[in-house]
């Protein structure tokens, strides 16, 4: 972790969150704190509440109980109007891509730029054009529809998206799942790449080993409506609980930071052969 980011001002603070669906308690008075210019990754078992977390924190969906600020707004009981505003300083990057199915790629990414500033198509298309290559797809793939796109061009399109209006605060859900390695490595990059712009703090659910030991700054665990760990995986990796023991002792675990450590030690850039598989635990 960055010493900056240790000091840094928290962009997302949640205190006793309480969220229940009918008598199943998913998070049960749980705390968490992510700092400006952070990459902070959230894991877990399945049905950790994980998703659950993430959708709370853009506002789509409401806690039972419990705090949630967001870039300094307390999002309970926001106005519309301030919901808005707060919806323009994130971008988010949803599992499967969300992208409208009927609008081709630059349409796709230009689309907030329409509908969130008084810009003219030139601007729409320059800024949407400049996305795109940040995001590393080719000019030609711009016109192209979703439905024609591989998984990995599909992440890099609504990543684009998710960039567009310069956001303070990007959310990713699971941005590598479901990539062969070799993309999966590319998107590694280019979070890195985001990372390094500087400015961005960027909250994740990942079960993505690899994406973890190699960039994330701070790593919760959730396990039993909480938090049941906190820290950079080098840090979790020494914690004696039976949720976090799960994750880092099975072989894939072990795989994925013994391969941290080789690259390292070495001065050889990470590459996608050297990745290996998704974590997730029964
Ligand atoms: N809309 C809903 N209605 C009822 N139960 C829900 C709803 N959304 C989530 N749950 C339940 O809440 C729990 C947490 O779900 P969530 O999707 O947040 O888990 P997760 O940690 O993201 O899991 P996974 O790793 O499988 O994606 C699960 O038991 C799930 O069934
Ligand atoms: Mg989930």
């Amino acid at each position: 972790m960055t010493v900056a980011a240790t000091a840094n001002p928290a962009v997302i603070k949640i205190s006793n969150l309480s969220t229940r669906f009918g008598g199943h308690v998913v998070h049960d008075d749980l705390e968490l704190e992510v700092r400006q210019g952070e990459i902070f990754a959230v894991i877990g078992g399945s049905g950790s509440g994980k998703s659950t977390l993430l959708r709370e924190m853009i506002l789509l969906h409401r806690p039972d109980a419990g705090s949630i600020r967001v870039l300094g707004v307390d999002l309970q009981d926001i106005e519309d109007a301030d919901a808005l505003a707060l919806r323009l300083r994130w971008g988010v990057m949803f599992q499967h891509g969300g992208l409208f199915g009927s609008l081709t790629v630059m349409e796709n990414i230009g689309l907030p730029l329409r509908e969130h500033r008084e810009l003219d198509d030139a601007e729409v298309d320059a800024l949407a054009a400049q996305k795109l290559a940040l995001t590393g797809l080719d000019p030609e793939v711009g016109a192209q529809y979703p439905s024609e796109l591989s998984g990995g061009m599909m992440k890099r399109a609504s990543l684009a998206r998710a960039l567009v209006l310069d956001p303070e605060l990007l959310f990713l859900d699971e941005p590598t799942a479901g990539l062969d390695p070799e993309s999966a490595g590319e998107i590694d990059q280019l979070v890195r790449k985001l990372r390094d712009q500087g400015g961005l703090t960027i909250a994740m659910v990942t079960h993505d080993l690899d994406l973890l030991w190699q960039l994330a700054d701070r790593v919760a665990v959730l396990a039993g409506g909480r938090v049941a760990g906190i820290g950079s995986m080098a840090e979790l990796a020494e914690i004696d609980h039976p949720a976090i023991r799960k994750f880092f002792d099975g072989p894939r675990g072990r795989a994925a930071q013994v391969q941290t450590q080789e690259l390292r030690e070495s001065v050889v850039p990470q590459s996608a052969h050297l990745r290996s598989s998704s974590w997730k635990p029964k």
